[in-house]
């Protein structure tokens, strides 16, 4: 039986071209780009010209990017460094959404023990955030708003242009996790209107361990990493050459799967939305068309209709070849219902019986269908109609 992998939004498989960039950066050319003899001077150029690419494809400087280990590293220093740096402007108020990834999250909670306040906004039936909310919520102490570009679990796209126009005009600085949109939807840190921004390597067919933080030039920020000058000062450490030269190719090999990828993707989500409404009618499509990323697509099993678990449901597909999760897969694991789908009003039972699949450049057509049919052998093998 072949597998499939459904779980893009996970983890991408590294390009071999990107494998292939980074060989030389290993052992050939494995200079300290801090040295200043010729084979440090040879791994700060390659260095260089990764934050180069890096910066261009956010429409960014290069001295606006800085290098981290991944998407948490940098949701991590960006929001710790922020926080500090306003606390000393007398402001203490950090305004988030109640569906971030946990990333942001947990951040957030650590800095409520440490003197902040976060107020957690609610979102609406979609898992949108409205602006109007954040305008109401804004007070004299708030000087950080943190809100992502596109959920990790169901796919939406929030309004950060809108967001930004709100946070400009009250001078807070406004961070965005844009793990799960950089590479799937443009992403211009001028026109989202955004002074801090996230990325990572590995969700964009790039290697693990890479990720970076953008920083709008002027705004100020406390460092975390203390140590050596790296990163302007700003994250200590030697720099690892050879995920930033695959982490940058990576960047480079997005426009060229752009048109072609994001149409196909958009089909096959489409399909696979038709396919599980044709096939399931107690489903419910948590990831709406019209506003999410085409590479996400989340579902329920209506709790008023079939008694079902999705973490059963995962085991079996699991057993069954196909790699699929249940909310975010740092949470997968745990038996709690999703956070997010709890926040955009499911009632538990529903919540707990979700499914998310997410696909990517080498998803095709006949997989799909595979993965409707094995599920379906295992919803009626394992649910429970409701009289
Ligand atoms: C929205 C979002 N933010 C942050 C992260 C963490 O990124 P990393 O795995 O690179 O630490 C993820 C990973 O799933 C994510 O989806």
């Amino acid at each position: 039986m072949s597998k499939i992998y459904l779980d893009f939004a996970a983890t991408t498989p590294c390009d071999p071209r990107v494998v292939d960039v980074m060989k030389d950066y290993w052992n050939r050319k494995f200079g300290n780009p801090s040295s200043i003899h010729s084979y440090g001077r040879e791994a700060r150029a390659a260095l260089d010209e990764s934050r180069e690419i890096i910066s261009s494809a956010i429409n960014a400087h290069p001295s606006e990017i800085y290098f981290v280990s991944g998407g948490t590293e940098a949701d991590n220093c960006a929001l710790k460094g922020l926080a500090a740096e306003m606390m000393k402007h007398g402001k203490n108020h950090i305004i988030t959404s109640a569906i971030e990834h946990p990333a942001i999250l947990e951040t957030c909670s650590y800095l409520e023990k440490h003197g902040f306040k976060v107020t957690y906004l609610p979102v609406d039936g979609n898992g949108c955030t409205d602006p109007e909310n954040i305008r109401r919520e804004i007070t004299g102490k708030t000087g950080l708003i943190s809100i992502m570009h596109v959920n990790n679990e169901i796919g939406v796209i929030n309004p950060l242009e809108e967001i930004s126009r709100i946070t400009k005009a009250q001078d807070i600085i406004f961070h965005t996790d844009a793990v799960q949109s950089f590479g799937k939807i443009p992403v211009d840190v001028n026109q989202l209107g955004v002074d801090s921004l996230s990325i990572s390597a590995h969700k964009i067919y790039g290697p693990k361990g890479i990720g970076a933080v953008y920083l709008r030039r002027g705004a100020s920020i406390e460092k975390l990493i203390h140590g050596g000058g790296q990163e302007r000062g700003r994250r200590a450490g030697t720099e690892s050459v050879p995920l930033a030269a695959g982490f940058a190719e990576a960047v480079k090999l997005i426009a060229e799967h752009k048109t072609q990828s994001s149409n196909l993707i958009s089909s096959l989500r489409d399909k696979c939305e038709i396919l599980l409404g044709e096939r399931f009618p107690q489903i419910i499509i948590n990831s709406k068309r019209d506003n999410a990323v085409p590479h996400i697509l989340n579902f329920s099993f209506d709790s008023s209709k079939i008694e079902i678990d999705g973490e059963a449901i995962l085991y079996n597909l699991d057993l069954a070849g196909i790699a699929v999760t249940s909310g975010s897969a740092c949470g997968s694991g745990t038996l709690k219902p999703s956070p997010v789908l709890l926040a955009m009003g499911k009632d538990e039972s529903t919540a707990r019986a979700s499914i998310r699949i997410s696909f990517g450049r080498i998803t095709e057509n006949e997989e799909i269908k595979e993965f409707i049919e094995r599920l379906s052998e295992i919803v009626s093998r394992i649910g429970k109609k409701r009289m």
